[in-house]
């Protein structure tokens, strides 16, 4: 007995030694590995740099090979990207140079647009995941950009190769704060997006920056929000289910998928309810270009958390609620005066997107299931009820969940007549 248990004892003994040793082993093998991906990088790009500056007539003396990195204590950043991309601020590493030395531009050459991006914003003041997002600290490619499990806001782009830095120009809002700037400052995307969402009635289901409907999540903040914050929990076996279905026009059945918060938002967007079942958001059929330009505008929505002396918000408004009170497409007068009140009714239910909400035969886009079919309303409503509701729903039914549409009194109007017209 007392054998035995002396035995246990000692077999056990050198089981958690062993264990001990393996651990130990295991951590030093990924971290020699981790080390190795880096120096392999700086290795590479101290090669090409020594032949781009040959190229160039130039002598540039070798340097040793060292971990780098920017440390911004306003910003709250300590980012190494630069340990790779060792070439991203140097005027001589030009894309042609460094694609004639045979190596990737994409890694080793000097900043796209380089005189605006670099130049305005030096890497010692701005970083790179100030406008890149990823995970600074990060020593290997995957982990730095982001685009793994622990990591929750990744760079702005999907997990595809050339596809990282699609939605990058989110970014820029987060400092130009003034929506007019960011067509000029080149920021087209983010601009087109925010247009978007102005002419598609988002407002009519989405609170955005205090205003809006209560149909469908608040967006004021959503690129803040982790992947699990959203409304479906970022979920993507249903998305690869619907793709397999055939749910997703334009979208082979065999296509892959990865998890990333961009690739959720592309696919929400392509065909809500295929996504969040059930969903009363309507498949607006946006084009890929649309989608592109949504989803910038979508990660732009964040908390300003930058020190005042990096906000530029340029010579007009401030930030305003630009976005919640849609600038109403408002047709000349005298073309509005030339087309009769039945159609300009009509109009206005496409412009006002009721569609989203109420489905209606004969009317295109008239498809939401959010409300009742309006089908035949002239039958139980007059215009006068009509004109009435349409101009503030819950002054005629409190607690309504039709929402106040910012309509004039000749809008609610001519909306009303349109539907009392249609038989
Ligand atoms: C002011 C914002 C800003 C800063 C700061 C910034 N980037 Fe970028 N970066 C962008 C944008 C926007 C793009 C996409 C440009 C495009 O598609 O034309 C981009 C693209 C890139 C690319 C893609 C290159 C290519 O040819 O496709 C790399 C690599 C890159 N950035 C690395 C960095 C690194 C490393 C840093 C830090 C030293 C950094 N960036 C800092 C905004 C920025
Ligand atoms: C360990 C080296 C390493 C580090 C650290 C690193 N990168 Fe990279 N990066 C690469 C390599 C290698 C590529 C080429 C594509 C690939 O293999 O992923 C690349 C590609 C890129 C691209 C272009 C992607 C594309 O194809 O569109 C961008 C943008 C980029 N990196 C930004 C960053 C940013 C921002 C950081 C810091 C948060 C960073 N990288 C840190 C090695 C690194
Ligand atoms: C962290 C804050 C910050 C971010 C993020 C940022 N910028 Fe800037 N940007 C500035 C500041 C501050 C200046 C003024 C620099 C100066 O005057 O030297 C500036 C200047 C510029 C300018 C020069 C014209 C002007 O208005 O002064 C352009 C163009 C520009 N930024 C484009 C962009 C684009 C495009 C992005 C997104 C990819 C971006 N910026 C992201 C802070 C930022
Ligand atoms: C008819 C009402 C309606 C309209 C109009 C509408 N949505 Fe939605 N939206 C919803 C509902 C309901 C949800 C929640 C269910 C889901 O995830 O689809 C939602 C979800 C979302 C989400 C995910 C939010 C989260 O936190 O999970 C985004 C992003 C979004 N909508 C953006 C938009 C944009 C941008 C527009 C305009 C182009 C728009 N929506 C128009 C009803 C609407
Ligand atoms: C965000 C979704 C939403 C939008 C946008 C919307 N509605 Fe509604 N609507 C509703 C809901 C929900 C009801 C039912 C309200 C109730 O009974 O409390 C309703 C009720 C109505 C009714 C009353 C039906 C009845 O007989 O009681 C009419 C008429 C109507 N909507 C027309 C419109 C028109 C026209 C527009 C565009 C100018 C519009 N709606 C935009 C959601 C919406």
């Amino acid at each position: 007995m007392k054998f035995t248990k002396k035995l246990d004892l000692s077999v056990l003994g050198w089981f958690a030694l062993l264990a001990c040793v393996l651990v130990v082993l295991l951590g030093f093998i990924a971290f020699k590995e981790e080390n190795r991906e880096w120096k392999n990088v700086q290795k590479q790009y101290f090669a090409t740099e020594q032949k781009v500056a040959a190229a160039q007539g130039r002598e540039v003396t070798p340097s040793a090979l060292a971990l780098k990195q920017v440390m911004i204590k306003d910003l709250g950043r300590v980012d190494r990207c630069i340990t790779c991309h060792v070439g991203i601020d140097d005027p001589n590493m030009t894309k042609q140079a460094v694609t004639d030395a045979g190596a990737d531009f994409k890694v080793f050459a000097q900043h796209p647009d380089f005189e605006t991006l670099m130049g305005k914003h030096p890497v010692d003041t701005f970083a790179c995941t100030t406008c890149h997002q990823g995970q600074g600290l990060a020593t290997t490619a995957a982990d730095a950009h982001g685009f793994v499990h622990k990591w929750d806001f990744p760079m702005l782009g999907n997990n595809h190769k050339d596809e990282m830095t699609k939605y990058a120009q989110a970014s820029c809002a987060t400092c130009h704060t003034n929506p007019t700037d960011w067509e000029k400052i080149g920021a087209n995307k983010l601009a087109m997006g925010r247009e978007i969402v102005n002419d598609n009635g988002c407002v009519s289901c989405h609170k955005i920056e205090g205003k809006g409907g209560i149909v469908g999540p608040d967006l004021t903040y959503i690129g803040d929000k982790l992947p699990s914050q959203l409304h479906a929990a970022l979920a993507f076996e249903p998305i690869k289910e619907a793709i397999r279905e055939g749910k997703f026009e334009g979208v082979a059945k065999d296509h892959h998928i990865h998890d990333d918060v961009a690739t959720w938002h592309d696919m929400h967007f392509m065909n809500p309810a295929a996504v969040s079942p059930g969903s009363a958001m309507p498949a607006y059929g946006f084009t890929e270009e649309e989608r592109e330009a949504l989803i910038t505008w979508i990660f732009a929505q964040k908390k300003r958390n930058v020190p005042a002396s990096y906000l530029k918000s340029g010579a007009s408004a401030p930030v305003a609620a630009a976005v919640a009170q849609p600038e109403a497409k408002q047709a000349e007068p005298a073309k509005v005066a030339a087309v009769n009140a039945g159609s300009k009714g009509l109009e206005l239910f496409g412009a006002k997107s009721c569609g989203a909400c109420h489905a209606m035969t004969g009317v295109p886009g008239a498809v939401g299931a959010v409300g009742p079919k309006l089908d035949g309303i002239g039958k139980t409503r007059d215009a006068a009820w009509l004109a009435k509701w349409l101009k503030d729903p819950a002054a005629v039914k409190p607690g309504t969940t039709m929402p106040t549409l910012g309509l004039s009194d000749d809008e609610s109007k001519a909306i009303a007549e349109f539907l009392v017209s249609k038989k």
